[in-house]
């Protein structure tokens, strides 16, 4: 018989769907998820199972998975901590698990952690004998909102951010609240940066209840989080329903990013964390859109109030040169024939289309920000 707790729990838990046919699947959101023994095993194929985890996030909740596989024939790789490990070095450790194990084409990878081990254990199980199953156990909330849908996989290269990778979807992503608990206040505020973007990009009502919300999100009222990470999942879902593959509107989930991006490579990885660099990056394609005429200073002034408000950085580093940020934004994955496309607001709540900017436009937005 099933106890109250476990009735009471279920209950409460959010599923949501990813539409892609026959590769759809869903999202589970709620709290003591990761312990669940029968949510996990509805997704595994066969015995075996690879998790992914670091460093970190192992003494924290491995256990708590493992206890969850009990019955499967599991291995643990536990990588490094950090952006800089993001690499292709990295994730040939991750073959290497494989092929040591004798792991075959119908083991199932479990990625637990943020978006680093997210993205490269997605990429693992996309490459290792051309497709593996693989299961995202998001534990940031950048990773819970953003990362651990959408099936982008893949790693950095010291010339760009995630430049090489895969479109490959997970089997389910297993959202368990709780996790966040143990996060800091800095990378919080990191995932916090992702959930502003989506309210710029589609939905000024949730914009404006983030603004009105904020304090309790940083206070990590679990209500308040469960109903943001819904609300972003939910919006993810209906756009890589819509366009898998990024030839659209998926662009549109990179508001701020090619900025950002730049910020990232450029200082280094792992100096400022993907979401401060978003942050920054927001706050600059806000800047270009009002040079446009396309925001109002007001709407601009609103936008950089709630990225600080979230604890996050809104001026971008002072050892960029404009040189440098053109090298890299010259280098997205957005553009067509060498011209950079950016993604720019129309208004808060809606974000354009990838366009090609007049470039004396970008340098003024780079300089205006200090670029040496
Ligand atoms: P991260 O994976 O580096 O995690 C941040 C830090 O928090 C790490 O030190 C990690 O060990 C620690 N951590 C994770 N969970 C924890 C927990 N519950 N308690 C305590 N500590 C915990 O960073 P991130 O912000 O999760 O992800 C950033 C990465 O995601 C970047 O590489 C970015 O490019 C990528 N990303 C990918 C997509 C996508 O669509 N695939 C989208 C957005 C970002
Ligand atoms: N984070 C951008 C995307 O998934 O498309």
């Amino acid at each position: 018989m099933i106890q109250l707790p476990k009735i009471i729990k279920l209950l409460k838990m959010k599923v949501l769907n990813v539409d892609l046919g026959e590769r759809s699947y869903p999202i589970y959101i709620g709290s003591d998820l990761i312990a669940d023994p029968e949510i996990i095993s509805q997704h595994i194929k066969s015995k075996q199972v690879l998790i992914v985890t670091n460093e970190t996030i192992a003494p924290l909740y491995l256990d708590k998975v493992l206890h969850s596989l009990s019955g499967y024939q599991v291995q643990t790789l536990i990588l490094p901590d950090g952006e800089q490990y993001k690499t292709v070095d990295t994730v040939t450790t991750i073959f290497d698990a494989f092929l040591e194990h004798q792991y075959g084409r119908s083991a199932t990878l479990i990625a637990l952690g943020g978006g680093v081990i997210g993205d490269m254990g997605g990429f693992a199980a996309a490459c290792f004998q051309r497709g593996v199953p693989f299961i995202q156990v998001p534990t940031t909330l950048l990773a819970q909102v953003d990362s651990s849908v959408g099936g982008k996989t893949g790693v950095n290269h010291p010339l760009g951010k995630n430049m090489i990778g895969a479109f490959y979807q997970p089997e389910c992503v297993i959202i368990d609240v709780q996790v966040l608990s143990t996060l800091d206040d800095r990378q919080l505020s990191a995932g916090l940066a992702e959930v502003i973007k989506y309210g710029l990009i589609r939905d000024p009502e949730f914009f404006s209840w983030l603004e009105q919300n904020m304090t309790v999100l940083l206070a990590r009222d679990y209500a308040a989080l469960s109903s943001a990470i819904e609300r972003c999942c939910l919006a993810k879902a209906q756009i890589v329903a819509e366009d898998e593959k990024e030839s659209g509107v998926r662009a549109i989930l990179n508001l701020g990013h090619t900025f950002g991006h730049a910020i990232e490579s450029g200082s280094g990885y792992g100096v400022y964390l993907h979401g401060e660099a978003v942050a920054i990056g927001c706050c600059q394609a806000a800047d270009l859109s009002r040079r446009l005429g396309q925001l109002s200073d007001s709407d601009v002034d609103r936008i950089v109030a709630i990225f600080q408000r979230a604890g996050l950085p809104t001026n971008p580093p002072d050892n960029l040169s404009t040189d440098d940020y053109l090298a890299f934004m010259g280098r997205d994955k957005k553009n067509i024939d060498g011209n950079i496309h950016l993604i720019l607001l129309a208004r808060i709540g809606w974000a354009e289309l990838p366009l090609t900017v007049n470039t004396d436009l970008l340098v003024a937005t780079l300089e205006s920000y200090g670029t040496v």
